[in-house]
């Protein structure tokens, strides 16, 4: 497992260059976004308030874990990003604490309803649709249809050309994993998994592993959310996406105080500076493509738009629950990833 600690740019902020304690305190951030967003954020945040700001990135699932892991002696004071699914189950394990911050009222109501739902112990600061990225060079060359459908994924042609990440790890993964138990009902679902493992090559830990191998060509397909193959497309990268014919489902990317918290007031002041349009921006500025929560943050120009998108009801509320999300993970766990291929 690689984690990617990295020390804010102190030195962008001047305070506490020479290691001292700044005078506005510090704040542990862990980031489940891209590290390039991470990093801005944590970045910005310093610059503008004098505080210390150490940030770690690691997926959703990774996250969750660490927390339970810490809940005795915390160590982070905040969660910015990562699928809302796991924000939800620390907030039902009471991993996370309740805040109602003052501009919880500029959010769109998707991530106001995220707050409501976990008695207001998270809240969503952006949206994306999951769906498929694929190399068009390498579908071209081995004159493959890109898949349109997820029918279309258990095809033949496709055998050992798709990646999905590891749903103990990401929480992508495990929002496709809700998502086909919505679509299909969790039988069919599950023997969709099967069928889909024979053409599946590798399960990465990080939800965007499947989307970059793809940039690179190391495999054909991705289950991914479309707004990280455009990041891959305007790096230069031959990558298309798709979202599926038969309807998909989509994640409100969620924010969380950790109970316990060292530094809590800092914490909240972190989280009322991420809900504003200028912090949501910072998403645009480093090429990323979801929906901010913020009403009047713009959304990134080439953001995959839900109004052009097939999306289910996602039941957040439930696949949110922390009994429902370890028993889905375990069952796929058992019956998916230890058959061979
Ligand atoms: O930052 C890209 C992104 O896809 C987010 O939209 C999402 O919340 C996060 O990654 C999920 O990462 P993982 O699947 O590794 O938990």
């Amino acid at each position: 497992m690689t984690t990617r600690p990295l020390l804010a740019a102190l030195v962008a902020a001047g305070v506490a260059a020479s290691g001292g304690a700044s005078a506005q305190g510090s704040l542990n951030v862990y980031c489940s976004a891209q590290v390039e967003w991470c990093q801005a954020v944590a970045n910005a945040f310093q610059r503008e308030t004098g505080v210390r700001v150490a940030m770690t990135q690691k997926g959703s699932g990774e996250v969750l874990a660490q927390i339970r892991a810490e809940a005795q002696n915390p160590r982070g004071d905040i969660w910015f990003g990562g699928t809302g699914d796991p924000h939800l189950q620390a907030a039902e394990d009471n991993l996370s604490a309740e805040y109602r911050s003052p501009n919880m009222e500029q959010l769109h109501p998707w991530a106001q309803k995220q707050a409501a739902d976990s008695r207001y112990r998270t809240v969503g600061i952006y949206a994306g649709a999951l769906g498929f990225g694929f190399n068009t060079e390498l579908l071209a060359r081995r004159n493959i249809t890109a898949p349109a459908c997820w029918a279309d994924l258990l095809k033949p042609e496709f055998r050992n050309e798709i990646q999905m990440a590891n749903p103990n790890s990401s929480g992508t993964a495990y929002v496709m994993i809700a998502t086909m138990v919505q679509l299909m009902g969790e039988e069919e679902a599950f023997t969709y998994l099967k069928a889909l493992h024979r053409n599946i090559n590798a399960y990465p830990r990080s939800g965007t592993g499947p989307i970059k191998a793809v940039a690179r060509g190391e495999t054909a397909v991705s289950i991914s959310f479309v707004h990280d193959a455009v990041t891959e497309r305007v790096a230069g990268f031959p990558v298309g996406n798709a979202t599926p014919c038969e309807g998909t489902g989509y994640e409100i990317g969620s924010m969380s105080i950790i109970r316990g918290s060292r530094n809590e007031r800092n914490a909240r002041r972190f989280y009322d500076w991420a809900l504003t349009p200028d912090a949501q921006k910072l998403g645009a500025d480093t090429k990323q493509f979801q929906i901010p929560s913020n009403r009047n943050a713009p959304i990134p120009e080439g953001a995959p738009r839900f109004e052009n998108i097939k999306l289910i009801e996602y039941d957040f509320a439930r696949y949110g629950q922390s009994a429902e999300r370890r028993r889905l993970i375990e069952r796929w766990d058992r019956e998916v990833n230890s058959l061979p291929r």
